[in-house]
């Protein structure tokens, strides 16, 4: 069975990616069905499926009839043992130091979400990501399906297992940070703490680490910029279905209201008065968890947001929000949330997973642009479309942060945009399309 990809993928007609021995694109699919979708059992099947062997010719009805499988495992999953909350360990705070070689000039972070598919899709954005020689990268969480640790090292690691090739997570030349999502957590999050966590940090060249990320959160300091890496994750792995059930989905019990840990708000605000202390200037902020708080197309997850404003620190000044758990691309216009935070929106939760059809039957002004286009899930199912996926790149030259929307195909530019910071907390936005994006703007229907 053919391993490598040898040649670019024509994604108006890609190849089925089983046939070339990646994880299954169809199975991945799945975790889009409104409700069912965001399931732990939904989860504990696609992995069963997933793992059935490449050449099984309905590998869904396969795994459907073995239930045993994925049933009895599910079953299993209400007594696992979720992972204790995971600290800073002492003499560690959890800030990272990072810049580029001088001979760089420019910082160069590559950000991917929802990207642990093991699919050709995931390979492929990993391959964008490396093209584009990251000085760090991040992951905004989501390694499919229960975040175990044989998972892990098939779809982070690069571990081939089952007779799958096994897909390597990217490491910038410097550092390499993750976020976990809902998925690590339906296994309790040992997989993501126990497995990959130990990879990630500030690297030595020949990517031994040299300042472990020892925690699910962190800060990386740039030299005009923090970056914040909160985790919504830990608390949104209970009973994912009731995530979309008004009133169920914040009783903080169920733990799928994506909040954040009491012990990662201790450190926030302990990291926030080192790094800013009261009086000082402002420095622009990147704030980046997997949970969205807002979505023309999903449920908000508004807690998180709810917990920031209470900090207090994000008051009277603008700041960027990156997030996934929604598989698509959106960028919205400023908007102002949990009474009192002014945030520039940015869903890119298009790493790995098929994405979702993404269609605006009105306009809808709270939208910048969104990607309609679609293409055929692989060359045996014409009929079965999925949305393009995608990476970004952060560019930090000077105070002024650059943001680049990459797109599978050939590693296109879809979207250019920049932040200028004023130094009274506002952001000076500009954007670029280029002529060649098929990007609409949240005006135009599709
Ligand atoms: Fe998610």
């Amino acid at each position: 069975m053919p391993t490598n990809l040898k040649s670019p993928i024509n994604f108006s007609n890609p190849p089925r990616s089983r046939a070339i021995g990646y994880k299954s694109r169809h199975v991945a699919r799945l975790s889009n069905i409104p409700l069912l979708g965001r399931s732990a059992l939904l989860a504990r099947f696609q992995q069963a499926a997933s793992e059935t062997p490449p050449d099984a010719r309905f590998p869904k009805l396969l795994a459907f009839l073995q239930f045993w499988k994925w049933v009895f495992p599910y079953l299993h999953d209400f007594i696992h043992k979720v992972i204790p909350y995971q600290t800073y360990p002492s003499g560690k705070t959890g800030i990272f130091g990072i810049d580029a070689p001088p001979q760089d000039g420019t910082l160069r972070i590559a950000v991917a979400a929802d990207w642990g598919t093991g699919t050709l899709e995931s390979e492929t954005v990993a391959k964008n990501m490396l093209a584009c020689s990251p000085h760090y990268t991040v992951h905004l969480g989501d390694v499919y399906y229960m975040g175990e640790i044989p998972e892990i090292d098939e779809n982070c690691l690069g571990m081939p297992r089952n007779s799958y090739t096994g897909v390597q997570w990217p490491t910038g030349s410097l550092g390499s940070f993750a976020l976990m999502g809902n998925h690590e957590m339906y296994s309790g999050g040992q997989g993501y703490f126990k497995t990959f966590l130990i990879t990630l940090g500030l690297l030595n060249p020949g990517t031994t680490v040299k300042d472990p990320q020892s925690a699910s959160y962190f800060c990386l300091e740039a030299a005009h910029w923090l970056v914040l890496g909160l985790d919504t994750g830990y608390h949104s792995g209970g009973v994912p279905a009731f995530t979309s059930i008004p009133g169920l989905n914040s009783i903080p019990f169920l733990n799928v209201d994506a909040r954040f840990d009491d012990k990662m708000l201790a450190w926030l605000k302990q990291t926030i008065d080192t790094l800013l202390p009261p009086g000082s200037p402002k420095k622009p902020i990147l704030l980046l968890t997997h949970h969205q708080p807002i979505s023309s197309f999903e449920h908000e997850f508004k807690k998180p947001a709810e917990q920031l404003a209470q900090l207090g620190f994000l008051n009277g000044q603008e700041f960027v929000w990156l997030y996934g758990h929604e598989h698509r691309l959106t960028v919205y216009n400023p908007q102002v949330i949990a009474n009192s935070l002014r945030v520039y929106p940015r869903c890119i939760g298009h790493g790995g997973m098929p994405v979702e059809l993404t269609t605006l039957s009105q306009p809808d002004s709270r939208i910048l642009y969104y990607d309609p286009r679609k293409h055929p899930i692989d060359d045996q199912d014409a009929d079965t479309f999925v949305g393009y996926n995608g990476h970004i790149e952060l560019l930090f030259a000077g105070t002024q942060l650059k943001i680049e929307y990459h797109d599978i195909v050939s590693n296109d530019i879809l979207l250019t945009e920049t932040f200028t910071p004023n130094g009274t907390g506002a952001l000076q936005f500009s954007h670029s399309v280029p002529p060649s994006s098929k990007l609409l703007s949240g005006l135009q229907t599709s």
